[in-house]
């Protein structure tokens, strides 16, 4: 029997952190996309056990990690905080299930394929079919997408960029502490700071801070961002320059972006190349409105929406630009179910799943 219940060309899958807002964008996306699947089940905390979860127009009940057993399943998405990731993907993989990763733990593993698919397909390319692939960053899959296309052209030297990031990219909290802050400021109440926004008010605010400090003075969000960009183009050399802010907004990152390049390029044939990646659309027209915004461009849109192209004023080989995308589908859970089909293309499913399904597994679909 194939590992997916005798079904040769269709995958037992998992969803981890089923309930957050990447884990559910995943089960959404499975189902728009009609991922081939022979089972689904939805896992999260022991607290949301049995929590009903649509899938199309079936429920599924939450299982609790702990005691999940992913020997049942063929690929699992992981999309859970740093430390609980750090658990339970080695015990995955262990039971001969797939993993693709949301967190940063793996990120930076030299032996782990850091994945976009419109940039670096490649590094999927060995043999055997890798046990744990990471998702980069939500910030750095739309900017590797541009900033690919830009090495092509005209060669990529440096990267200056400032980050505008919402707060779901801080996951179902976030969005919590924005709405929470709002409220409370409107109706004249005190605003309690959160940790989560580094005890610094979000509603009606700006904060040049994502995630810790580490010792160079910058964030290790901005180090995310070096670090991916560079592992994910396959360039080491290039020059990264990142300042991340989180803005209060609830879904949509945006970026402005200086690239310094090998030689001119004229923002028109960036346009045309840009345009012709079906990732990528091109709104630019300067005017009013004539430029992507988060909420009403990329929130629950799949493309990467770049606008803004111009010449810097006084150097003939650079380029500033806008990137604004969805941080929650193409920042993260679409990024991830692409990253499942590229699998499913080039292995069959029985290289994916390790272990044959003598155990019963989650229901078939
Ligand atoms: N949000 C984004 O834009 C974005 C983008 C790229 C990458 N990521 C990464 O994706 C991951 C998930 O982010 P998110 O935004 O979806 O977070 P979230 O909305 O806070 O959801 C967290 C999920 O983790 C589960 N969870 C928490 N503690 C758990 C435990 N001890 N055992 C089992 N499950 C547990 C929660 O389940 P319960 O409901 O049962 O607590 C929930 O399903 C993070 O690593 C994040 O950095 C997020």
């Amino acid at each position: 029997m194939s590992p997916s219940g005798g079904s040769p060309d269709r995958l037992r899958v998992a969803v981890v952190g089923a309930t957050g807002l990447v884990g559910r964008t995943i089960i959404e996306i499975l189902e728009e996309r009609q991922f081939p699947l022979a089972a689904l089940d939805a896992v999260a905390s022991a607290d949301s056990e049995g929590t009903p979860i649509e899938f199309g127009s079936r429920l599924l009940r939450v299982r609790a990690l702990e005691t999940y057993d992913f020997s049942v399943v063929d690929l699992a998405f992981f999309a859970l905080e740093t430390g609980s990731s750090e658990l339970h993907v080695p015990r995955a993989i262990a039971a001969g299930c797939c993993v693709i990763d949301n967190s940063r733990v793996y990120r930076m593993d030299p032996a782990v394929p850091l994945i976009v698919p419109e940039v670096n397909l490649s590094a999927l390319a060995v043999t055997p079919a890798p046990r744990l692939i990471a998702n980069p960053n939500c910030s750095s899959i739309p900017l590797a997408i541009v900033l690919r296309c830009l090495d092509d052209l005209a060669g990529l030297v440096r990267v200056d960029l400032a980050t505008y990031q919402a707060v779901s990219g801080a996951g179902r909290k976030g969005i919590e502490i924005l709405a929470r802050e709002s409220r409370n400021r409107l109706s004249g109440q005190d605003m309690t700071p959160d940790p989560l926004f580094a005890m610094v008010p979000i509603a009606f605010n700006v904060i040049p801070q994502i995630d810790d400090f580490e010792s160079s003075g910058y964030t290790r969000e901005e180090m995310k961002i070096v670090r991916e960009l560079r592992k994910i183009l396959d360039r080491p050399d290039l020059e990264v320059n990142p300042t991340a802010v989180r803005v209060p907004v609830f879904f949509g990152h945006a970026a402005a972006v200086h690239a310094e390049l090998g030689r001119p390029l004229d923002p028109g044939l960036l346009r045309e190349a840009l345009a012709a990646i079906p990732a990528v659309r091109v709104h630019d027209h300067p005017g009013a409105g004539g430029y992507p915004t988060p909420q009403v461009d990329a929130t629950r849109h799949d493309e990467v929406f770049v606008g803004r192209i111009r010449t810097d004023l006084t150097r003939p080989n650079d380029l500033n630009f806008w990137v604004v995308s969805d941080n929650v589908r193409k920042g993260a859970a679409l990024n991830a179910v692409q990253i499942g089909e590229c699998l499913l293309a080039r292995w069959p499913v029985r290289h994916l799943g390790g272990q044959p399904a003598g155990a019963p597994g989650p229901p078939e679909l």
